[in-house]
């Protein structure tokens, strides 16, 4: 079943400097519970395909031409109660895509609340506290506290370790939840690694076009345009193509998650 139909979508911005086009001729469209990862770098028009659906894009936003149905509606066309409703009913957004890493700025609970709690899960000092527990930090309430250059290599390296877990296993829960849902996820990330895992199919963006759309077993390993190839060479060696995607090729589903990079 076809849930959501995006048909030449073009959307400029109004800003100071002049008009910015976000998307430029956009076709997508997303089948009841596919797991759908829309890639590219920032600046390439993922935040606001996904803004669109919802009828969600800032009043400086002018859709130049287009059509976009969700569920057998036509979004922009429709009267705004029904679009709310349509919204609580069919779509659900989740709006962060932490980033694994430590933030020198910020005490290590605060960044672990952040990962965990930004997505959904588990934030309570207890849950942080096993967490770290987990990566074998014995006194999980001072660690809590201190900020990254305060601890020893070893222990920042544990930490960055815990979350890097939690952020897998909060996804595990969204994913995990998606699929009992019967729910479709258009996932809007960086993370190629996670994607290969999580997707069975991939949309990459470039400058607000639709540059590949495919499997992701098929996108990520033998990419047919440039640009997917060089997100593909950014990534670290360590990560073994052939054997992450294959693996990870799976089932569909309906509803919707949007994971929103900030
Ligand atoms: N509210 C906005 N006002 C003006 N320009 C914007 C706004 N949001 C996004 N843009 C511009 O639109 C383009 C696409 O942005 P965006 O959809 O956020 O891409 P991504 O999510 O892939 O980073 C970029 O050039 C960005 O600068
Ligand atoms: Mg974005």
């Amino acid at each position: 079943m076809r849930l959501i139909t995006i048909d030449n979508l073009t959307v400029d911005y109004a800003t100071t400097g002049g008009v910015v086009r976000a998307l430029d001729g956009v076709d997508f469209d997303a089948s009841a519970g596919e797991r759908i990862a829309i890639v590219g770098e920032s600046g390439s028009g993922k935040s606001t395909i996904g803004s669109a659906i919802g009828s969600l894009l800032p009043a400086t936003a002018r859709y130049a031409s287009g059509h976009i149905e969700v569920d057998g509606c036509s979004v922009l066309e429709l009267p705004g109660r029904e679009l709310r409703q349509l919204r609580r009913d069919v779509l659900g957004y989740i709006p962060q895509d932490p980033i694994a890493t430590l933030d020198p700025t910020k005490r290590i609970g605060k960044q672990l609340k952040f990962v965990v709690g930004g997505l959904g899960g588990d934030s309570s000092p207890a849950a942080l506290g096993d967490l770290l527990e987990r990566v074998r930090i014995r006194d999980p309430e001072r660690v809590l506290r201190r900020f990254p250059h305060e601890l020893s290599g070893g222990m920042a390296q544990r930490v960055a370790v815990a979350l890097a877990i939690a952020r897998r296993e909060v996804l595990q829960l969204i994913f995990d939840f998606a699929d009992e849902a019967g729910a479709t996820v258009i996932w809007l990330s960086h993370d190629l690694e996670a994607v290969a895992k999580w997707c069975e199919r991939v949309v990459v963006m470039y400058r607000g076009r639709v540059v590949e759309d495919g499997l992701a077993a098929t996108v990520l390993t033998t990419p047919k345009h440039p640009y997917t190839q060089s997100l593909l060479d950014a990534l670290p060696s360590r990560l073994d193509r052939n054997v992450e995607v294959r693996t990870y090729t799976q089932r569909i589903r309906i509803g919707e998650i949007t994971e929103q990079e900030t």
